[in-house]
């Protein structure tokens, strides 16, 4: 049996976590010959909900659940952590607005980086999940200044899987078969999802479908608003689709995507002009642990317009909180 892997879940009592936890215990983020010890982490008045979801884990007899600890102390839930995922957010409330949301979500996020910073392995690999994700990856990444900053990573990949399917769906193929497709900047409504590169089977997607009007009108606004389509039918937020996502980001971060892109919000190395340290998503490929940005790739008008408008988010969300850091 290999060593096994200790994955701290923030937001353990949470809809993303009941639907996260028991995929990871049964070696879907991992791989089947893996085992895993799950150091959960939620709030004190949530204890009691994370005991009721370690007594469902307890009760799946997971072969690779090695063991598993509830805590509502950063320091614990992180200690020797190889990976951590950060879902625990603050949501907004009745009457909250979007600055006080970054306000309430940065204080949490400076408090796990550093935690994390003191007492997560040095490889941890971190992915921020929790809402404004990018900005709160950015947020544990300046407040963990010993652990290198290409180890914080955002969720990008909700989106990324959003786009694919509605491809998928658009030109009537498999979704399997979809190949260099890529989302660009915030997990919000102003991603920029981009087929310009993608294939289905071989062949091109923007050759397939050949509308603009549809991908500036109708496939764009789909992707970006379909968070809040899922709250509308469902009075809740997606949380599976979600929890699949985490897993999907980890698992071809660890073992790798065989020169596949893939989408994942990273720490901008200043590729395609996007400043250093910008937690943007990017296309990328993963090999041997290590996610690399997919370079050389043409910026047309269009897509320079939409990567401009979501960055600009991004950088305000940046200067809301820049006092903190
Ligand atoms: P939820 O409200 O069901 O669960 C959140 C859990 O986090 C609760 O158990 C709460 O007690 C806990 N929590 C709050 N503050 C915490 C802290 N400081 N430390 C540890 N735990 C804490 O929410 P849900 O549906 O599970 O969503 C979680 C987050 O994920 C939200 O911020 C949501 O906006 C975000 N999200 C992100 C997506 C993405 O694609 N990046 C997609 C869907 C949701």
């Amino acid at each position: 049996m290999k060593k096994p892997v200790r994955v701290a879940v923030t937001g353990a009592a949470g809809q993303i976590g009941y639907a996260l936890l028991f995929r990871i215990a049964s070696g879907e983020m991992l791989g089947k010959d893996q085992p895993v010890i799950l150091q959960l982490l939620d709030l004190p008045q949530a204890q009691k909900a994370v005991q009721g979801v370690m007594m469902e884990l307890q009760d799946c007899a997971f072969p690779l659940l090695d063991s598993m600890i509830a805590t509502d102390n950063p320091e614990v839930a992180f200690k020797d952590a190889d990976i951590a995922i950060l879902v625990g957010a603050r949501p907004r409330g009745p009457g909250m607005e979007r600055a006080d949301l970054l306000q309430a979500n940065a204080q949490i996020f400076t408090v796990q980086g550093a935690a994390l910073n003191k007492v997560a392995s040095r490889d941890v690999k971190v992915l921020v999940v929790g809402n404004p994700a990018n900005t709160n990856a950015y947020i544990a990444m300046k407040s963990a200044p010993d652990l290198p900053a290409k180890n914080f990573t955002a969720m990008l990949r909700l989106d990324h899987n959003r786009a694919a399917s509605q491809l998928a769906e658009k030109t009537g193929k498999a979704v399997r078969d979809i190949e260099k497709l890529c989302v660009w900047g915030n997990h919000s409504p102003t991603m920029y999802a981009d087929y310009r590169f993608a294939t289905i089977g071989g062949e091109s997607v923007k050759d397939l479908i050949n509308d603009q009007d549809w991908n500036a009108n109708v496939f764009l606004p789909t992707v970006g608003k379909r968070g809040a389509a899922i709250i509308e039918a469902r009075g809740l937020s997606s949380a599976a689709s979600a929890a699949n996502a985490a897993i999907d980001h980890i698992r071809d971060w660890v073992l790798g995507t065989n020169g596949k892109w893939v989408t994942m919000g990273v720490p901008s190395d200043g590729s395609y002009g996007i400043p250093a340290e910008t937690i943007f998503g990017f296309p990328v490929t993963c090999e041997n642990g290590e996610y690399k940005i997919v370079q050389g790739l043409e910026i047309d008008a269009f897509s320079q317009e939409r990567i401009d408008k979501t960055l600009a988010e991004l950088q305000a969300e940046k200067d809301g909180v820049k006092d903190l850091l």
